[in-house]
């Protein structure tokens, strides 16, 4: 699978800045307010933070197992090579919460559903799934169970 890259895009300050703008204004023209951006250990917490800050909601994490205090539900997903798990904190969402879910990338879909699937599972609405890029060819938005928007799309 080739490899794409986000971190390019930090290495300059106002592409960087650039794109947290664009993704912001994405959510911002949601028709459904959102409540919440959820971020997905480790390159989802690079832009969902920012995100948050500026939209002034709450940022929640989105953790690989092991990580969390407290009562937990877990998930677990394929990766092109193995498996992992993912894990969230039962407090951190409540009931028809409005979730937007942001990653870096998406390829195969797995970590996208996986997120999206927990979520779901403690009640949340999730509005949409967001990713910087998207590996079109690999089909992996007819995987999440979710509106899914692609800020830049590769073959
Ligand atoms: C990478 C990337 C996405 C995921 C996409 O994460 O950051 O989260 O793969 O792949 P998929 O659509 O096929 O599931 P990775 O698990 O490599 O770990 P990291 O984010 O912790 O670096
Ligand atoms: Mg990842």
């Amino acid at each position: 699978l080739l490899h794409r890259d986000i971190f390019p895009v930090m290495k300059n300050a106002e592409v960087f800045q650039d794109c947290i703008s664009l993704l912001t204004e994405h959510v911002e023209h949601l028709t459904t307010p959102v409540d919440a951006i959820v971020g997905l250990d480790a390159r989802g917490f690079i832009f969902g933070p920012l995100m948050a800050q500026r939209l002034n909601i709450p940022f929640i994490p989105v953790r690989k197992a092991g990580k969390l205090p407290g009562e937990t539900i877990k998930y677990s997903y394929q990766l092109e090579y193995g498996s992992d798990t993912f894990e969230i904190q039962k407090s951190a969402v409540h009931c028809r919460q409005r979730v937007v879910i942001v990653d870096d990338l998406l390829a195969t879909g797995g970590t996208m559903k996986a997120a999206a699937m927990l979520l779901k599972s403690l009640g949340a609405e999730v509005v949409e799934c967001m990713v910087v890029i998207e590996l079109t060819s690999l089909k992996g938005r007819d995987k999440v169970p979710a509106p899914l928007y692609s800020m830049i799309q590769y073959h």
